[in-house]
């Protein structure tokens, strides 16, 4: 195993940061995986997996061994009359998954086409979008535990996933590789077009009945129109979660703001717009030296170029304060700090 000191991961994150790794090394199998894990060297030592860095912002060098998933594969590896199962490394990248389910017409995950981030790194934030996660197709992972090397299978309810969240990002936080996961999806599949930008999109390209092919169109449509890429411009998708509250806090807040943007949650509470709250506090476009809420889409923190991890985090903390100031709302932040 080719393992390289002082690594600089600014190609290896989407905010696009200068920072460096105390230690890197590339990961193509899960044998390779179980050795890495296994290395007397690193016994007991930080270890951080690096997926497609698209949900993370360094404010500093990382003092770990980096361990960049590249373990690859697409496969079917079951099926019955309603159902197949797909199984995929952690190292692809995510939208290359759902470009083979679209391509086979297997339904589930056309409402989460083009999200950044690898495989492996899906079911720690149990992505989601435009009325879609992940934990509705997700079947079951297996990962490489980071000190022993011990390969352990994580079904739907193990991982615990809620709203951007899972136990990896919490007891597990750090200590496994996902190596794999497996997606249950159908092969008659119905649709999920509650998302009003959604319908909207499908009119415009003027689609009578829905495919996964249209409304995975339709989703890469909406998302270039609003989202900032990457490959052009730092970024990590929308930096914070939108908030949930009681109902009586949001008829509060409804009464002084009555274009207020909420909706009702399973677990009867409120989850506001947090586009919308960091809107109203004057953020959106505006720009402070390098970087800035994005102009058409306030929820996501940019990279206009040469921006330190600092400069960034520091700047999302000005927005979280100003949104606590006004509206008594607490925005926890999505992306996770190193
Ligand atoms: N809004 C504003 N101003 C803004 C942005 C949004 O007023 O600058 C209001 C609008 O009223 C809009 C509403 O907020 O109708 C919702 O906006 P949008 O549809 O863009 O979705 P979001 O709630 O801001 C969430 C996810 C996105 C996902 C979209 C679509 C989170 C934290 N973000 O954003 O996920 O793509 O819904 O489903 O839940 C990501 O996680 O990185 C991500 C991009």
């Amino acid at each position: 195993m080719n393992i390289i000191e002082n690594y600089s991961l600014s190609r290896l994150n989407t905010f696009g940061l200068d920072i460096k790794a105390r230690a890197f090394c590339e990961v193509a199998a899960e044998s390779e995986m179980i050795g890495i894990a296994g290395t007397q060297k690193w016994k007991g030592k930080p270890k951080f997996i690096l997926g497609g860095g698209s949900n993370i912002l360094f404010t500093h060098d990382l003092n770990a061994l980096c361990i960049h998933n590249l373990i690859k594969g697409i496969n079917k590896i079951r099926e019955d009359e309603e159902y197949v199962w797909v199984k995929s490394g952690g190292g692809e990248a995510w939208h290359q998954l759902v470009i083979y389910c679209v391509e086979n017409n297997y339904g589930g995950v056309e409402n989460l086409s083009l999200i950044p981030g690898s495989v492996g790194a899906a079911p720690i934030q149990n992505i989601g979008a435009y009325g879609v996660e992940l934990k509705e197709t997700f079947s079951e992972l297996e990962a490489i535990h980071l000190e022993t090397g011990e390969k352990k299978i994580f079904s739907a309810a193990d991982c615990r996933f809620g709203y951007r969240d899972s136990i990896f990002k919490r007891e597990f936080k750090n200590q496994y590789a996902i190596t794999s996961i497996t997606l249950r999806l159908h092969k008659n599949p119905g649709f999920n077009t509650s998302y009003g930008a959604i319908e909207q999109e499908l009119k415009a390209m003027d689609v009578q009945t829905p495919t996964v092919a249209s409304i995975s169109q339709a989703v890469i449509n909406i998302r270039r129109s609003k989202l900032p890429d990457p490959a052009v411009i730092g970024n990590c998708g929308s930096f914070f979660k939108n908030p949930e509250v009681p109902e009586d806090k949001y008829s509060e807040l409804k009464k002084i703001y009555p274009d207020l943007v909420g909706y009702k949650t399973t677990q009867g509470k409120i989850k506001l717009a947090a586009g919308w709250l960091i809107e109203s506090c004057g953020w959106k476009g505006k720009k402070s030296g390098n970087v800035g809420m994005h102009t058409q889409q306030a929820l996501v923190l940019v990279n206009y170029g040469g921006a330190s991890g600092k400069e960034l985090f520091d700047h999302a903390l000005q927005v979280q304060q100003s949104v606590l100031g006004k509206f008594d709302v607490f925005l926890e932040m999505e992306v996770n700090i190193l």
